[in-house]
C-alpha cells in the first residue's frame, strides 16, 4: 500500500513538473570561466532590460510591439506573443532578462533562410537532459546535459542566424553582413580567441585552453585598435591615406555608428591644416556613416527607411586612397592621423537622450604618423 502510494506520488509529480528553461545561471556551476566573461558581453545585455541604446530606440520605433525580441532576447517564452505586442516583455522572466542566453545559442542545429532575416532552428524539445551543440573533440560526460559536435559552430554559420541581414517592414535592408560572409568567414577566430583557463570547473587536465565569450566588438578599446591599419604618404603638397579594413565585415555593421580618421598636420607645435573643422562629415573619404532616408527624402530611423541618405562605407578586408591638397611642407612638420569610434553617433544619442558615459565617449583606435624631414 505505502509502495503504491509512493509511486503514485511520484508519477502525478513528473505529470505536473515542467522541465525548467536551462537559464544562463545555472551553466555557472560547472563552466564558472565561460559565465563570468558571457555576463559582462553584448550578447547578455541584449535585451530592452539592460542596453539603454536598444531600449530607446525601441520606444523610438515602436511603442506596442516589440519585433526585436526574435534576436535581442530569443528565448522568451511565447515569443510570437511579446513579438506581436500581445504579451509586454517582462523584467521578471529570466528568459528574457537572459537576452541571447547560453542555452540559446548551443541549441541551434540549422540556420534557415528567410527575406526580412534568418531563422535559427531551436532543437530543443523540454527534455530533461537536453543535447547542446559545440565544437570540443570527445567532450567529457555531463550530468546535465549531452553534447554533440555541429558543423556551424566551427565555420561560424550559428552567428548568421541574427548577424546576417535585416529588412524592414518596407523591405528594405537595413543592414547586411551576409553578402561578405562564405564558410571561410571566421567570426569566432576573431571574437571567440583561445583563452587559458578550464572550460569546466572538474576539468580533468586534458584541456588548458577555453574560446573566449566576452564576444569583444565596438564597446571595446582593444578591439577598435583592431578595426583598420592606416597609410601616410606626403608629395607636392598631396598626403595620401590609406585605410585598410582588417575586419570580416564592413566598417559599419550597424546604423547608429560613426567611425572616421582625423588627420591633422601641426608645425611648431600649431596646426596648420585638419581633414575637417567642425564635423567629421565634411570628410566624405575618411568618414564612414550610413543615413537612412523616409518617403519625404528625410533622415530616418531604419523602419522608416526606404533607401540611403548616405552610405559610406568599406567592405571586408578592402583598402581605399584618400587624397587630400595640403599647404606646401616642409622640415619639421608632423602629420598624424588617428582612428576615432563612436557607439551612437553623437547627434542619434543627443536626438534619444542616451547619457551612459562609456557609450557615448569617442574610441581612440590606431594613430599613424609621419614626419617630414
Ligand atoms: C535579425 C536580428 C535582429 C533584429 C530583428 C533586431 N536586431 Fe538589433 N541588433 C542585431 C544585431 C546582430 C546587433 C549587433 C550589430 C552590430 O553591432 O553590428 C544589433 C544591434 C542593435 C543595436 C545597437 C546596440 C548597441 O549596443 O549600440 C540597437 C540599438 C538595436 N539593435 C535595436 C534594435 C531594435 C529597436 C530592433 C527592433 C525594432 C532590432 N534591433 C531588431 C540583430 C537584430
Ligand atoms: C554539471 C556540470 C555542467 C553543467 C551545469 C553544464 N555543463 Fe556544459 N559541459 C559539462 C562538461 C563536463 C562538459 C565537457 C567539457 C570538456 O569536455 O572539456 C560540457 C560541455 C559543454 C559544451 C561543449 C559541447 C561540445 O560538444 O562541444 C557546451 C556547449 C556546454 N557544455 C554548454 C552548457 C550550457 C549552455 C550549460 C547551461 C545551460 C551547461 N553547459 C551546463 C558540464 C556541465
Ligand atoms: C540569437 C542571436 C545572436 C546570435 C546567434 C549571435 N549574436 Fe552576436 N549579437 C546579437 C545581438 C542582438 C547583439 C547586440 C546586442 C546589443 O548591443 O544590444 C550582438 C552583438 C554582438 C557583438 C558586438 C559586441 C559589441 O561590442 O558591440 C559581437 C562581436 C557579436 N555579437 C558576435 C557574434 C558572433 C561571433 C556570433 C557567433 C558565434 C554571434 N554574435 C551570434 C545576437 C546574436
Ligand atoms: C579579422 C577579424 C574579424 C573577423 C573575421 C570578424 N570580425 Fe567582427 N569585428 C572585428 C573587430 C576588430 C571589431 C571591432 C572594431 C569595430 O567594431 O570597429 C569587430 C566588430 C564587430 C561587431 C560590432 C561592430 C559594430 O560597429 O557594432 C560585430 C557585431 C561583429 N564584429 C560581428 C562579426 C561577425 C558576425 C563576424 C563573422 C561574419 C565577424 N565579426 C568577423 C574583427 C573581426
Ligand atoms: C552567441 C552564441 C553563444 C553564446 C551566447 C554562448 N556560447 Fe558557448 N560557444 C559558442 C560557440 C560558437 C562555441 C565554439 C567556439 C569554438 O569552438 O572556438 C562555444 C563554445 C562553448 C563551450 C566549449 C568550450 C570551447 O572552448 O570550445 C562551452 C562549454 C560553452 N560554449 C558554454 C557556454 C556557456 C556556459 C555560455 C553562457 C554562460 C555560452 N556558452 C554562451 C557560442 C555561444
Amino acid at each position: 500500500m505505502k509502495f503504491i502510494l509512493s509511486f503514485l506520488v511520484l508519477l502525478g509529480m513528473s505529470l505536473n513538473a515542467e522541465v525548467k528553461y536551462p537559464s544562463s545561471e545555472s551553466c555557472n556551476e560547472c563552466h564558472e570561466n565561460i559565465y563570468r566573461e558571457h555576463t559582462a558581453s553584448m550578447h547578455h545585455k541584449s535585451s530592452l532590460f539592460k542596453d539603454e541604446v536598444h531600449a530607446k530606440v525601441k520606444e523610438a520605433v515602436n511603442k506596442d510591439t516589440y519585433k526585436c525580441a526574435i534576436c535581442h532576447m530569443p528565448a522568451t517564452k511565447n515569443l510570437r506573443a511579446v513579438m506581436s505586442g500581445e504579451k509586454q516583455p517582462d523584467p521578471n522572466s529570466y528568459r528574457q532578462t537572459d537576452g541571447v542566453s547560453c542555452f540559446f545559442c548551443h541549441q541551434i542545429s540549422k540556420i534557415y533562410d528567410s527575406k526580412a532575416h534568418k531563422i535559427n532552428f531551436s532543437n530543443y524539445k523540454g527534455e530533461k537532459k537536453p543535447t547542446v551543440f559545440g565544437n570540443l573533440k570527445k567532450p567529457y560526460e555531463s550530468n546535465e546535459h549531452e553534447s554533440q559536435s555541429n558543423e556551424i559552430y566551427k565555420n561560424s554559420e550559428v552567428c548568421m542566424g541574427c548577424h546576417s541581414h535585416k529588412q524592414n517592414a518596407k523591405g528594405f535592408e537595413v543592414c547586411n553582413t551576409k553578402n561578405q560572409y562564405d564558410k571561410t568567414s571566421d567570426c569566432i577566430g576573431c571574437h571567440m580567441p583561445s583563452t587559458p583557463g578550464t572550460i569546466e570547473k572538474k576539468d580533468k587536465g586534458i584541456r588548458n585552453n577555453y574560446a573566449s565569450h566576452e564576444f569583444l566588438g565596438v564597446h571595446s578599446l582593444d578591439m577598435v585598435k583592431k578595426a583598420v591599419k592606416l597609410e601616410l604618404a606626403y608629395k607636392d603638397e598631396v598626403l595620401n591615406l590609406t585605410i585598410t579594413n582588417k575586419m570580416g565585415h564592413s566598417i559599419i555593421t550597424h546604423p547608429m555608428r560613426l567611425k572616421f580618421a582625423k588627420t591633422v598636420i601641426t608645425r611648431d607645435s600649431k596646426v596648420v591644416w585638419t581633414n575637417f573643422k567642425d564635423s567629421p562629415l565634411e570628410d566624405k573619404q575618411a568618414t564612414f556613416i550610413i543615413v537612412f532616408k523616409d518617403e519625404d527624402g528625410k533622415p530616418a530611423l531604419p523602419n522608416k527607411a526606404i533607401d540611403y541618405k548616405l552610405n559610406r562605407n568599406l567592405k571586408a578586408n578592402t583598402s581605399k586612397t584618400v587624397t587630400y591638397k595640403v599647404p606646401k611642407l616642409q622640415k619639421g612638420d608632423e602629420i598624424k592621423t588617428t582612428w576615432i569610434s563612436y557607439i551612437v553617433n553623437p547627434k542619434i544619442a543627443k536626438k534619444l537622450d542616451i547619457t551612459t558615459k562609456d557609450i557615448v565617449k569617442p574610441y581612440v583606435g590606431v594613430e599613424e604618423s609621419l614626419y617630414i624631414y
